[in-house]
Formats: structure tokens, sequence, C-alpha cells
């Protein structure tokens, strides 16, 4: 175990105090927050060759937003996309939204921000913003904003997978915004104000809050647990291995559109998990369905967490003690023609149904380099005949360009518009 500093530092993150513009004087960040005072005044960098919130360490809440853009000018989308830039920047360094002094005097104009995180901190506010499918080509086949042509090859439209049972009104999308923070506050203030300057250029079609991350995206991370109760992220990409960060995650120089270079690919689905009946189903059924045990997180061919799984292991009844259908094999490297991809995803818990069931699961992000090459492959071999299917069902999904990181000036996607 390292203490969250230490994993942060080794992640090249500064955990400096000094809370910007958006604290209001004489009042420290942690009066209001639920988080502890160092990780209240935790700040990641806006700027840079890479958005944040990708290799940046989980951080423990999420606010997802999807935007479709109204009837509106290239040049709106453009302002759009700068005016978000400038806001984001302010409040990832724990700034307000705009400029904003409620002890002034009257305000003639609504403020330009919305005051509920002024005393919270930064704590690791991150701001991820991508580009959907129906940005360059809209659902009528139009180009609206005279960008078709530099569509990526890899942001594909994501084909029908087994057992898929979709809604559109939470998938799909122009624009995304994934906003992560330690205090969800902070993380809800953000998609809240970055609404609120879309007005009149774009619209929220759906958001989705998430809570204790189910992954790790640092070896300096504990990994957590999924709402199935297991250790969800150890064989996961993260931060410290950058040679297979950038091998598995980061658009390169020379892939497809050059205006991709320093990004990624997110795709997002929300998986629906049956927690009910997974809750009366043995405990070895549940650890045959995953293939790891559920308290260490251990391989059923023997180890400890971070074993590597032998699936060539035998078990009883001349079978594999990792069974043929078991997550961790279906989804496994070597089972996938090397496929792997960053998962970042969130726990979700919005409400219950009209059964009286928790309508909770997993809203799963994972990040690559091609999803031709990753999710795809993989979601097809699991959707197929992955043991957890009984269990979960998706229904939603989106597939995003997330650009490379902005220059300060400039703003996230620029290159797309040059
Ligand atoms: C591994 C749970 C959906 C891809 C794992 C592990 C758990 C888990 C417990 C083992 C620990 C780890 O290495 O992280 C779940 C649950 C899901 C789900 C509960 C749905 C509710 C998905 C989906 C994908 C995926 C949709 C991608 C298409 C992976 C990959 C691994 C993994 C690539 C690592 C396999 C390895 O290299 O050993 N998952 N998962 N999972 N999962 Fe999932």
């Amino acid at each position: 175990r390292i203490s969250r500093r230490r994993a942060l530092s080794l992640a090249g993150v500064s955990a400096a105090a000094g809370v910007g513009a958006g604290v209001a004087a004489g009042r420290s960040a942690t009066d209001a927050s639920a988080v502890p005072a160092d990780a209240a005044a935790l700040k990641y960098p806006f700027y840079g060759e890479h958005q944040a919130g990708i290799t940046t360490p989980a951080q423990d809440r999420l606010h997802f937003a999807v935007f479709d853009v109204d009837d509106i000018p290239r040049k709106d989308l453009v302002s759009l996309l700068q005016d978000w830039t400038i806001a984001a920047a302010r409040m990832s360094q724990g700034g307000s939204a705009g400029e904003f002094a409620p002890d002034a005097g009257p305000y003639e104009a609504p403020p330009e921000d919305t005051g509920e995180a002024m005393d919270l901190g930064p704590t690791g506010l991150t701001i991820t913003f991508g580009f959907g499918p129906t940005l360059f080509t809209a659902a009528d086949g139009t180009d609206r904003f005279g960008i078709g042509a530099r569509r990526p090859r890899a942001l594909v439209d994501l084909p029908r997978f087994s057992g898929d049972m979709l809604d559109e009104r939470i998938s799909g999308g122009d624009l995304c915004i994934q906003a992560c923070a330690d205090d969800p506050q902070v993380a809800v203030h953000a998609i809240r104000n970055l609404s609120r300057i879309a007005f009149g250029r774009a619209s929220l079609r759906y958001s989705q809050l998430g809570f204790g991350r189910t992954s790790s995206t640092s070896t300096a991370q504990v990994t957590p647990r999924n709402l199935f109760g297991f250790k969800d992220g150890t064989a996961n990409l993260k931060a410290e291995d950058p040679a297979a960060v950038d091998e598995h995650v980061w658009v390169a120089d020379s892939d497809d559109q050059a205006w991709m270079a320093g990004g990624s690919y997110l795709v997002s689905r929300k998986i629906r998990m049956n927690i009910e009946p997974w809750d009366r189903t043995r405990l070895s059924e549940q650890e045959r369905a995953i293939g790891r045990t559920k308290g260490k997180g251990a391989p059923l061919s023997g180890g400890d967490e971070f074993t590597a799984p032998d699936f060539s292991m035998p078990g009883s009844g001349g079978k594999p003690i990792i069974a043929e259908q078991a997550h961790v094999r279906l989804a496994h490297p070597d089972t996938n023609g090397g496929a792997r991809m960053l998962r970042r995803g969130y726990n979700f818990v919005d409400g219950n149904d009209d059964l009286g069931r928790l309508d909770a699961g997993l809203f799963f992000l994972c990040f690559q380099r091609d999803p031709e090459r990753s999710f795809i492959p993989v979601q097809t071999r699991l959707a197929g005949s992955d043991l957890l299917n009984e269990y979960t069902r998706h229904v939603g999904s989106a597939i995003f360009a997330i650009p490379g990181g902005a220059t300060e000036g400039s703003y996230v996607g620029a290159r797309l518009f040059e």
C-alpha cells in the first residue's frame, strides 16, 4: 500500500496547495468539501500533449454528459469549443467557470458561474472532450460543419453486438464531456456550467453520474471493486507502462488523421447489472463467471492478485480451471490477438425500477488507439459467450474521438478546424 500523495507523485501529478479564484476569500478549501484538505487542493494540468482524464489516476466520481449540436454554423461550433476550453481550464485549477465576483455589488446579469463548487477546491477535476460520429456525418448524411472528410477511419459506427438492448435516448451523440473528480459536487458543477455555456449552441442529450471508480489507471492505486463485489482493474493498462499506453491508447502522428495525434477513442457502454439474481448466486459460480477469486482477485489458476492467469491449467472433470467462458479468459489479450484498452468506468445506481430492483450497473468507459483492434473484437467475444451475460445487459452505447490536448491560448480540437 502506498499513500495517496505518493501515488500521485509517482503518476507525475502535483498536489500543490492553492485553490483558484473560485474559492471565496477567507475560507479554506476543506470547509465544505467532503474530501480531506490535500485531496481538495489536488489539481491536474489542463493543457498538454494529451487531454487529462485518461491516464490520470482514476478519480472517485464521474459526471459524463453527451450533447447534440443545435442548428448552428461552423463558426459557432468553434466558439463553443473555445468557450468550453477556457471554462474547463479554469475549473480544473479550482477557479470559477467565468468571471464571478459575488461580493462586488449588484449583478445585472446571471453570474457566469453557478457557485455551488466555490468552496470545494479542484479535488482532482479533469474535463475531457470528445467528438461523436454524428458531428462529422449527421443522421441524414449531411456534413453540417464541413468536417466530414476529416472523420477518422477509427471513429466507426459500433456494430450491434449480440444481446444489445440499447436505448437510443442514452446512446450516441455529437459531443461528450467526461468530468471526473474526487468530490461529486465538483464534477456536477463542471457539467452544469459547461451545459449553461452551451445554451443556444448545443443541448444535453443524456448524462450519467458515477461513483466508486471501477478501475485503476496507476499501479500506485489500490484496485477497487465493482458492484458484483469483485476487484476490477487488476489487468488494466496503467500509466506506469508508457510503451503499452503509446501502443494501445494514444493515436500516433502516422495514424489515419493527423489532427487526432495525441488523442484517443472512447467507447462508453451503460451496462445494467442484474444485482438481485447475482446476490442469490453461490460464490463458486460467481468466481467461475469472472475467472478470479472474489476475496483476493487472484486468478482461479492460483497465486495472488497480480499473478498471470494460467488458462491451460486443468480443473475437475477434464475442464480447465478457468472456464472456457469465464470473463477474464474471453477478455484477455492472449485470446484476442493482443487487444488491450484502458478501462476507466464507474458504478452507477439510478434508483430502482418498477419491479423494485436496483437500477444499477457499470458505466463502462474505455480508451484506445483503435476500437477496431480493441473494444470491438473483445466485446464481440464477450457478447457471444461470457458467463457474466446472464447477469448483465448493455443498455447504452457511444463512441467518441478524443482529440489530443490543447495548448494554452488555443482550444480542444482546434486542429480539426484549421
Ligand atoms: C477484466 C468485471 C465488462 C473488458 C475484468 C475483471 C472483472 C471484470 C472483475 C477482472 C479484474 C481485472 O483485470 O480488471 C466486469 C464486469 C463487467 C465487465 C462486472 C460488466 C458489468 C467488460 C467489458 C469489456 C471488459 C464490456 C470490454 C469489452 C475487460 C478486460 C479485462 C477485464 C480487457 C482484463 C482481462 C485480462 O487481461 O485479464 N472485468 N467487466 N469488461 N474486463 Fe471486464
